[in-house]
């Protein structure tokens, strides 16, 4: 595992490597397979209980308890000095499984409402040109005043609405041209950033399945509630989803 110094400005991406124990990785996959048939969320991504036990049984691990507490330290002191009043509401927990099937989940550049995000691959997708990896955009946003945070969310929620072609066609143009990167999450590391004031998306997943659990930290509150129904709409769909096809720890 890499060394941290919490007192330095969080980088734009930090890399925990191999806290996430191979033996609970097979565990977490096993518990998804024995539900994968039914569950299938349209999106491909479900906030479901089972995300929640999942982080559980990551923090009985010292390293990943350690890398959760680093981000956490620093985000929080990243959080004063912006000036952000962050609500200390639990994390949200969410797992996120994508295949070929979910074009509609590729290249939707975005930027998260929370300030941190962890994330934790479960598994790689196949290897080829489009496998899933993570885009992140080079330049953090910097002022985020509420009003300008609602302008750019509305600006991207209609760029996600142009076809898959076009949103990839752009993808590779920004990647050409060193805008942003593209970071291979492998299995084991724990992946952090900063997803409010950085620009980021997804590939595309050409073949297998790309899983992921993703865990958010910190709102900041500055959507002026433009978050708050899509979000409501998904835990609700979360809950009837669990209700009728739970997804159950093997643990
Ligand atoms: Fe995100």
């Amino acid at each position: 595992m890499r060394d941290h110094d919490i007192e330095a400005q969080p980088p734009r991406l930090q890399v925990f490597e191999g806290v996430v124990p191979r033996q609970l990785l097979a565990e977490m996959n096993a518990t998804v397979d024995a539900c994968r048939q039914a569950w299938r969320p349209a999106d491909g991504r479900r906030a479901t209980d089972t995300a929640a036990q999942f982080a559980e049984l990551l923090r009985r691990h010292d390293p990943f308890r350690l890398a959760e507490r680093q981000a956490c330290a620093r985000s929080r002191q990243g959080a004063r000095q912006a000036g952000w009043a962050i609500e200390r509401a639990q994390p949200l927990y969410v797992l996120r499984c994508i295949n070929g099937g979910l074009r509609g989940q590729s290249h939707l550049r975005h930027y998260d409402s929370h300030i941190l995000t962890l994330l934790i691959p479960l598994q790689q997708a196949a290897p080829s040109r489009e496998n899933g990896d993570l885009i992140l955009y080079r330049h953090p946003r910097e002022a985020v005043a509420a009003w300008k945070n609602v302008i750019t969310k509305v600006r991207l929620i209609l760029m996600r609405s142009l076809p898959f072609v076009v949103r990839r066609a752009l993808t590779f143009h920004h990647l050409a041209h060193g805008r942003c990167e593209r970071v291979a999450c492998v299995p084991g590391n724990v992946y952090v950033f900063n997803g409010f004031i950085t620009l980021h998306a997804n590939l595309h997943v050409e073949a297998g399945e790309r899983r992921s659990l993703i865990f958010h930290y910190y709102d900041p509150g500055l959507t002026a509630g433009l978050n708050h129904v899509p979000r409501a709409w998904r835990a609700l769909r979360d809950r009837l989803l669990d209700a009728i096809q739970p997804v159950r720890s093997r643990d």
